[in-house]
């Protein structure tokens, strides 16, 4: 189903996902704070990743590497000279657009005239040290691409790595952008999840196709509606300074089809550009064939926070039961904040409500295990089905007699009774099944 940024929003916030940054003072442009459920969620998006693109391969390594870098880094990487939005303001209204955003040089919200278009870079500057001169100057790195190919020869060397391989970072990136919006859309503070994959020249063209099928096809295996998805290959008066050909993963969000994650071919030019600023030589010596060369990179890059919000915009779903609105997160079992909420179905039963705690406690230590009491069990269903919780654990009356509880599927709503003692391996069982085992 379609469903307004607006509906999502006011559910992120209703339900402590998604939160305004520093609210109390008025919050600060488009800056976004995770919740106790947001953190979850983004937490299994990023694990999603790093297990498909790490674990689950023989051609990866991971890395975490810092966010200030040496300057030198952008002067090679081009950032300092090419990463520029062009914009304009507002005569009239004093509004500020990118150009890229305007269609007849008017401003799209009071039509008055723009002033002329200026460069703008957007990356955020800092000083390291007390001292606030240029010598000081850096940069907060507006991706997170360059941590790693700075890291390229260390990697390759002492995980005795050979082409092809990649390595795979998740981490913060800043960008000054001039129009941020649509929620967690666009932000100035936001995590990528990118991949810089080296190949032998010649063999870039293979390796990009297979990143670009493997990368569309996670978003499907999580659940992402296939009709939501679709590929968009870059004209060429688009592609950014260092890329050959580049092929956006697009998502139909609330606001249309926009980006969700770009898979470049990025070619040798970064490891060409730090070879020549740096004096290093960063290239790639094959035993085998005893060639020296610069490996090509393939280079699928994501946004952890677009991601997130791509799949909780997809898993939102009304429907009407009993002449009454129910609202649900129809999210992957592996995405979901909470696996198991178990609830007491009378909580001013001393022998019910122990039991439900016990074996709430008893469940915490294999998955993200919610107890609650607060309301009657129709309302708690509810809650936990507007957070995406794939089972609900009642225990009630019959329980203390008969040590079995009922377990509740969040999209079908069918029940199984199930012994207690048994419980913890059938949400196991239901939970990799993806559906209530019956
Ligand atoms: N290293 C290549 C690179 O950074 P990009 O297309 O500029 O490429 C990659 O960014 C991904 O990072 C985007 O597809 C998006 O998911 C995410 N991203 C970029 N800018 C963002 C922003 N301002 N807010 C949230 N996510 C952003």
């Amino acid at each position: 189903m379609s469903v307004e940024m607006d509906t999502v929003v006011s559910l992120c916030k209703r339900r402590g996902i998604i939160f305004q940054n520093s609210e109390i003072y008025g919050g600060i442009g488009n800056t976004w704070d995770y919740g106790p459920l947001g953190v979850e969620l983004k937490n299994n998006v990023k694990d999603a990743w790093w297990r498909r693109v790490v674990y689950e391969r023989d051609d990866m390594e991971g890395l975490d590497a810092a966010i200030l870098m040496n300057p030198a880094t952008w002067v090679a990487s081009g950032h300092l000279d090419n990463f520029n939005d062009p914009l304009a303001d507002c005569k009239k209204c004093k509004h500020r657009f990118r150009l890229d955003d305007v269609a007849d040089l008017h401003c799209p919200d009071c039509g008055g005239e723009l002033t002329e278009a200026r460069s703008f870079n957007l990356m955020f500057k800092t000083f390291v040290g007390p001292v606030e001169d240029e010598a000081s100057l850096a940069y907060l790195r507006p991706e997170t691409a360059q941590g790693i190919f700075v890291n390229f020869v260390n990697v390759q060397k002492m995980m005795r790595r050979k082409i092809p391989f990649g390595i795979a970072q998740i981490g913060k990136s800043f960008r000054n952008e001039i129009t941020p919006g649509n929620f967690t859309f666009r932000t100035r503070e936001f995590e990528q999840m990118e991949i810089e994959y080296f190949v032998k020249p010649g063999t870039d063209e293979e390796g990009y196709q297979h990143w670009v099928q493997e990368r569309f096809q996670w978003y499907l295996d999580l659940g992402i509606t296939k009709e939501h998805l679709r590929l968009r290959e870059h004209g060429k008066e688009e592609l950014a300074h260092y890329a050959k050909s580049c092929v956006d993963i697009e998502y139909l969000f609330p606001m249309g089809w926009s980006e969700l994650e770009g898979i470049a071919n990025r070619g040798d030019f970064d490891l060409r550009m730090h070879s020549k600023h740096s004096g290093k030589d960063l290239s790639y010596f094959d035993e085998v064939t005893k060639e020296k060369y610069l490996p090509y990179v393939i280079e699928p890059s994501a946004g952890a926070d677009r991601a997130t919000l791509a799949f909780l915009i997809d898993a939102y779903h009304e429907e009407v039961v009993k002449g009454e609105k129910r609202v649900l997160l129809r999210l992957d079992n592996r995405l979901v904040p909470i696996k198991v909420a178990v609830l007491p179905l009378l909580k001013n039963r001393a022998d019910v409500v122990e039991k439900a705690r016990a074996i709430a406690a008893d469940l915490r230590g294999e998955f993200r295990t919610v107890y609650d009491d607060t309301a009657s069990i129709g309302r708690l269903y509810r809650r936990q089905d507007e957070v995406g919780t794939p089972y609900c654990i009642t225990v009630d009356v019959q329980s203390m007699d008969d040590h079995q509880v009922t377990v509740r599927d969040r999209d079908s709503m069918k029940q199984a009774r199930v012994p207690i003692a048994g419980v913890k391996a059938y949400i196991k069982d239901c939970l990799a099944k993806g559906a209530l085992v019956t």
